[in-house]
C-alpha cells in the first residue's frame, strides 16, 4: 500500500495495520526494513545531474521514513508529512514554517510548556510577538487578531488542564483572514481527531507518545494541507532535520497496535476517571469524555474517542501528605513523557506560567496516564497511596 494509495475507505483499525508497508517491495518481509544511509549513488552522470531516482540523500528520505510518512499522511488526511526527531521539534518546525520576523502569533494559554518557552525565547528573539489566549475563547479569537497576525496555535485538550477548544470556530475565522492554523493533536492522535477535516492547516503529533507507544523512542510528525505544505517542507529542509531509521521503524511498529492500545487506554482511563469521581480525596476530575466535564459537548461533537491521559484536583492536603501519596505509588511511575504502556502520575501547577487565564485550583493537581496494567491493581495502588496520604493529613 505504501506510496501507492493516499486515501482509503478502510476503518482505522485496518488502516494502522496495513498503511505504510508493502511486503512485495521487500521479498515478502512483512515490515519495511531499517534502511541506513547517508550517501545515495546514481547509476550514471546523466541521472546525477538531472537528480533522477526516488532517493537522493539520506537526510531527504529513505524507504523506512517514506513508509511511515505515507501512513501518517493517510491517517491525517493531509497533503504531506515531515518526520522530526521529537514532538517538540515538530512544534518548532511547524511554527517556523508559518512565521517570519515582524509577525504576530496567537498561542493558546493551556499549551505544552516547552512550546511556550520556544515562543517566549526563540520566536521573541526572531522578532515574532506572541499573545496568549484563553482556550475557551472560541469565536472571540477574532478580537485578538491584528493586521500582522500570521498564525494561530491550538492544543486540545489543554496540556495538563484539559480544556477543550472550539477548533472549527477558530479555523473558520483564521481561514477567512488567510491566517495559518496549527494544532498539537498528540492527546487524541489522528485516530480520535482529524484536524485537517476541521480546517487546521498544520497537524502536529508528538509521536513519542501513542504512536511509538512504548516509551523507547522520540519522534514527531507534522502533517500539512494546502499551501502550508510547501513552506513546511522548505523550512524542514533548510533546518536539516531528519530522523534515524531505527526511530522511524519504531514509529511504524507502534502504529500497528495503535488502535487496540488506544481502545484500551480510552476504556481504562474512563473507568479510572469514574472511580476517582467517587473518591473522597478527589475534588474534581478533568477529563473531556466525562459528561460532567465543561468541555464534554465539544469533545463529543468533534472527537471520536479519548486517550488515557487526564488530571485530578485533590482536596487540599499538606505538601508532606502529597509527597507521601506519590512516594507510596508502586505501579504508577513518576515521569513526564506519557503515551507508553505504563501508568504514570505527576504533580503539576499551571499557575506559575499562565498569562491569559488564571489557574487557581482548590487543591493539588495531579496528571495521570492510565496504562495497560490490570485496572484493579492500579486502583489498589491508588487506594493504598490515598490511605497513606490520609495518615499524613
Ligand atoms: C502535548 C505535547 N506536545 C509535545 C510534546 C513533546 O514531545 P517530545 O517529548 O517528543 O519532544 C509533549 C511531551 O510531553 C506533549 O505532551
Amino acid at each position: 500500500m505504501a506510496g501507492e494509495q493516499h486515501k482509503t475507505t478502510l476503518r482505522p483499525e485496518t488502516e494502522v495495520v496495513h498503511l505504510g508497508r508493502d511486503p512485495k517491495r521487500f521479498d515478502g518481509f512483512v515490515n519495511t526494513p531499517v534502511v541506513r544511509g547517508s550517501t545515495v549513488l546514481y547509476p550514471s552522470y546523466d541521472d546525477l545531474i538531472h537528480h533522477r531516482g526516488r532517493y537522493s540523500y539520506g537526510r531527504h528520505g529513505t524507504p523506512t521514513t517514506d513508509d511511515l510518512e505515507t501512513a501518517i499522511q493517510v491517517l491525517e488526511g493531509g497533503d504531506g508529512v515531515v518526520l522530526t526527531p521529537s514532538g517538540l521539534s515538530a512544534v518548532t518546525v511547524a511554527l517556523l514554517s508559518a512565521l517570519k520576523a515582524g509577525d504576530h502569533l496567537l498561542m493558546v494559554d493551556s499549551v505544552y510548556m516547552p512550546t511556550r518557552t520556544f515562543c517566549d525565547t526563540f520566536l521573541a528573539d526572531m522578532g515574532v510577538e506572541t499573545t496568549y489566549y484563553d482556550p475557551l475563547i472560541g469565536e472571540g479569537i477574532a478580537g485578538l487578531i491584528r493586521e500582522n497576525t500570521r498564525a494561530i496555535f491550538l492544543e486540545a485538550p489543554g496540556s495538563q488542564s484539559f480544556e477543550m477548544q472550539d477548533v472549527p470556530s477558530i479555523t473558520a475565522i483564521a481561514r477567512a483572514r488567510g491566517i495559518t492554523t496549527l494544532i498539537d493533536n498528540t492527546w487524541a492522535t489522528p485516530l480520535f481527531f482529524k484536524p485537517h477535516a476541521f480546517g487546521v492547516d498544520l497537524s502536529i503529533q508528538a509521536a513519542t507518545k501513542y504512536i511509538c507507544g512504548h516509551s523507547d523512542a522520540l519522534l514527531g510528525t507534522v502533517s500539512a494541507i494546502g499551501p502550508a505544505l510547501k513552506k513546511l517542507k522548505a523550512t524542514y529542509r533548510a533546518l536539516g532535520f531528519s530522523v534515524s531509521p531505527d526511530d522511524a521503524a519504531l514509529g511504524s511498529r507502534g502504529l500497528r497496535t495503535l488502535a487496540v492500545r488506544l481502545a484500551h487506554h480510552q476504556q481504562a482511563g474512563l473507568d479510572m476517571a469514574n472511580w476517582l469521581l467517587t473518591r473522597p480525596e478527589v475534588s474534581r476530575v478533568l477529563h473531556p469524555a466525562l459528561p460532567s466535564d465543561p468541555g464534554h459537548a465539544i469533545w463529543k461533537r468533534d472527537f471520536t474517542g479519548a486517550s488515557g491521559l487526564f488530571s485530578i484536583i485533590l482536596k487540599p492536603v499538606p505538601e508532606k501528605a502529597l509527597a507521601t501519596f506519590f512516594d507510596s505509588l508502586t505501579l504508577f511511575g513518576m515521569g513526564y513523557s506519557w503515551g507508553g504502556f505504563e501508568s504514570l502520575a505527576i504533580p503539576f501547577d499551571c499557575s506559575t506560567y499562565r498569562t491569559a487565564t488564571q489557574w487557581a485550583p482548590e487543591g493539588p493537581a495531579v496528571r495521570l496516564h492510565i496504562g495497560m496494567e490490570n485496572l484493579d491493581d492500579l486502583k489498589a495502588d491508588l487506594d493504598n497511596a490515598f490511605m497513606r496520604m490520609h495518615a499524613q493529613s
